[in-house]
């Protein structure tokens, strides 16, 4: 497999993608919610997704394709080269401020990350890995992640985790948003793990994300350095929905084993 042609064609499907998406501001968008009321989709997340699926499918005919919107393969295994997809990640942010939302993709062989992509597409600032070469904002290496303590760190996460929930004892998450320097919640799983990278945020954490949420942002965070598992501590999966943490080395640990109870079902 050439990966340097992978990634040649990957980032110029991103910007001509980006490039559409910010067009669709020109022209009414059509909203609908999915799951619940505030779980939104509009047309132009499903217009990216097809026009991505299209055009992977006709040049690359064996790979798979999971994408969000559900136009891509029932995938049952990550076998061979499967390419994870979220169109828009931070569609509220898209359809509410028509900023901080950004295209995320994973390619992946195996399983193994290969290829990882997170596109600011307001601010025209890619974020991208390739295994074991290191990862780049733009044309910029990024520097390895060093430790931090909690009381320096600033944690990405969303408030409804403070609030009694379903997954995690609360008043543990209390007590780490207590102890850290601060929190900020920018709305994007995609644009967390990139600022996560970049060392603007110290760690994410959330109690549900999906696999096109994170496949592009693990691969570009394991090349800084930044670990990222499920809140069990677990490697990640690409299949199913889970909990998540990406966060500094050291800090990672510490988060875990000392400010998240899993409640019964997540255990
Ligand atoms: C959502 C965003 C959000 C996260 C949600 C995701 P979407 O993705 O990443 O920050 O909290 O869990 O579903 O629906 O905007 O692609
Ligand atoms: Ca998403
Ligand atoms: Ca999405």
């Amino acid at each position: 497999m050439n990966w340097g042609v992978i990634d040649r064609y990957a980032k110029s499907l991103i910007k001509e993608a980006g490039h559409k998406i910010r067009m669709s501001f020109f022209n009414p968008i059509h909203i609908d919610s999915k799951a619940n009321a505030n779980d939104l989709v509009t047309n132009i997340d499903r217009e990216i997704e097809r026009f991505f699926i299209g055009r992977i499918k006709k040049d690359f005919p064996d790979h798979k394709i999971i994408g969000e919107e559900g136009f891509g393969d029932r995938v049952e295994t990550l076998e061979g080269v499967t390419w994870i997809l979220d169109p828009i990640d931070g569609t509220m942010n898209f359809v509410h401020q028509k900023r901080n939302f950004a295209i995320s993709l994973g390619i992946y062989v195996d399983g193994v990350g290969m290829l990882g992509y997170i596109y600011d597409v307001i601010h025209d600032d890619l974020y991208h890995a390739k295994k074991d070469e290191g990862a780049y904002f733009n044309d910029e290496r990024l520097p390895k992640l060093e430790k931090t303590l909690l009381s320096d760190a600033v944690i990405g996460i969303n408030a409804s985790w403070v609030a009694p929930n379903r997954h995690v004892d609360h008043e543990k998450v209390v007590e780490l948003i207590r102890e850290c320097r601060g929190t900020r919640s920018y709305g994007s799983a995609a644009m967390e793990l990139a600022y996560v990278s970049t060392g603007r945020l110290d760690a994410y954490i959330s109690m549900r994300l999906s696999p096109w949420d994170i496949a592009g942002g693990a691969v570009i965070a394991s090349e800084v350095g930044a670990i990222s598992t499920n809140l069990k501590g677990e490697r990640l999966r690409f299949l199913e929905q889970d909990t998540f943490i990406v966060a500094r080395p050291g800090l990672h640990d510490h988060i875990l084993s000392n400010y998240i109870r899993l409640k019964e079902r997540d255990v």
